[in-house]
């Protein structure tokens, strides 16, 4: 076994969205000690107590100054689309078919996909995060560029195979046999291959024709253990739109519910413009959304109603959304959160913003048992944080913190800068070359 030391925060359970949060729902140990065993956690808790139990000789890494939380998890993001960030001055539907279709048509070019992919897992380590939910492209190569460049990193993600057989351009709509076919292929190849999982991933109603979104509905029927990941009701014109293409339909959401993709195993991307019989509907098949405020804001789409989602009872995760997204950064996520709770008239409290990144985030993945806290048994995926490293975050000081402020002071002003490393199950796979915060052995 092997143990890491530093000042140490993980959730047990959702703290709420008060100033205090619930008890018992975090441990938070000023100098703690994460003792982890084959790449997993063992135990928790101060330094104090466990170092002197520990057998003679067990490496400690000692983070000095550091903070050390569960990594982050991003429960929506397109690995295709870090060339599409910062793309001027259009909403969704011209953003589309202006920037992105036109990106994500390069992957047919299987290298250009393994190097993007590549690229892309050592930007999300760069950025604290050690897992998530992931589009590819429609092409099968970029969902096997993925996996294979997540394995060499030995992360977890979840990702599929975008299914797209209609309204884009003809060098990156798929067919709609041939989606199916693909999507089971790669399911069946990737799905628990270690700790890779598949999702089977129709891009919105309005890119899938009815028969489309009948074989997504029945893979997922037949794959009940995997997930199923879309976008819905981000944009007043995509809604129009929808509404247009399925005129039998209720609602956008009633065309999901009767293709069968709704359910605890499903993540919807923004749901911003909703009403309450909506909330009802998510609440009711347990279907979570991927709150994604850096690309509202930035596309224009709306402000999402958290308080109004928490309240029906509806599973939130935070996401960043790349390239609608303008960061990887969950820490600038959680600002753009905040910001846009603000907004609204509504709070995002520092406990809830880190809950949702780490725990929450991979409750809402299924993945709580694997990752996410640092309950015993769970992967050892961890980011040591540090304010010393970020010239913005260093502004206020001197300056006395209690934890709330340090947590409200990352999430506000703090950004990959405030990365000193990443460790994915036990082993550092990133760290900040200038980082004051050197693990020094003993
Ligand atoms: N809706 C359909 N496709 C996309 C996409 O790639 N990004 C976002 N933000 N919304 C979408
Ligand atoms: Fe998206």
């Amino acid at each position: 076994s092997r143990a890491h030391r530093g000042a140490l925060l993980h959730f047990l359970d959702d703290p709420g969205n008060d100033p205090e949060p619930r008890d018992g729902s975090l441990e938070y140990v000023e100098d703690g000690l994460l003792i982890l065993q084959n790449g997993r956690v063992v135990a928790t808790g101060p330094a104090q107590e466990l170092l002197p139990r520990m057998p003679e000789g067990t490496p400690v890494t000692h983070w000095q100054g550091g903070l050390i939380l569960p990594g982050f998890i991003d429960t929506h993001v397109h690995m295709p689309q870090l060339g599409v960030m910062a793309s001027y001055g259009a909403q969704l539907l011209d953003w589309l078919e202006t920037y992105t279709f036109p990106h994500e048509a390069r992957f047919s070019d299987g290298d250009w996909a393994r190097a993007e992919a590549l690229r892309f897992t050592d930007l999300l380590l760069a950025y604290g995060t050690t897992s998530g939910l992931v589009f590819c492209t429609s092409h099968a190569a970029s969902v096997d560029a993925l996996f294979e460049a997540a394995e060499s990193r030995g992360m977890g993600l979840t990702a599929g195979k975008v299914m797209m057989d209609r309204n884009a351009p003809d060098n990156l709509t798929d067919t709609t046999r041939g989606s199916y076919d693909d999507s089971l292929a790669l399911l069946q190849k990737w799905h628990g291959h270690g700790r890779q999982r598949y999702a089977i991933t129709p891009r919105f109603a309005a890119t899938s024709t009815p028969e489309q979104l009948t074989l997504a509905g029945k893979l997922a029927a037949d794959h009940p253990d995997v997930m199923v990941q879309t976008h819905w009701a981000e944009n007043t014109g995509e809604i129009q739109w929808i509404s247009d293409l399925f005129p039998e339909r209720h609602s956008y959401l009633d065309v999901y519910d009767h293709y069968g993709l709704l359910g605890d195993h499903t993540v919807l991307a923004h749901g911003i413009h909703i009403d309450d019989r909506d909330r009802q509907r998510l609440a009711e098949t347990g279907t979570r959304i991927a709150f994604c405020p850096t690309s509202n804001t930035f596309l224009g789409s709306g402000l999402f109603d958290f308080r109004s989602a928490r309240e029906a009872g509806v599973t939130v995760g935070l996401a960043s959304d790349v390239g609608g997204g303008t960061s990887l950064s969950m820490l600038t996520t959680m600002a753009e959160a905040y910001k846009v709770c603000r907004l609204r008239g509504q709070t995002l409290t520092p406990w809830q913003a880190f809950y949702l990144a780490t725990l929450g985030n991979a409750r809402v993945l299924q993945q709580a048992d694997q990752t996410g806290s640092f309950q015993p048994g769970r992967h050892a995926d961890f980011v040591v944080l540090d304010e010393g490293t970020s010239p913005a975050l260093t502004m206020k000081q001197p300056y006395s913190h209690t934890l709330a402020e340090t947590l409200f002071n990352l999430m506000i002003l703090g950004d990959d800068r405030a990365i000193a490393a990443t460790v994915v199950a036990g082993e550092i796979r990133y760290q900040r070359p200038d980082s004051p915060t050197a693990p020094t052995p003993q």
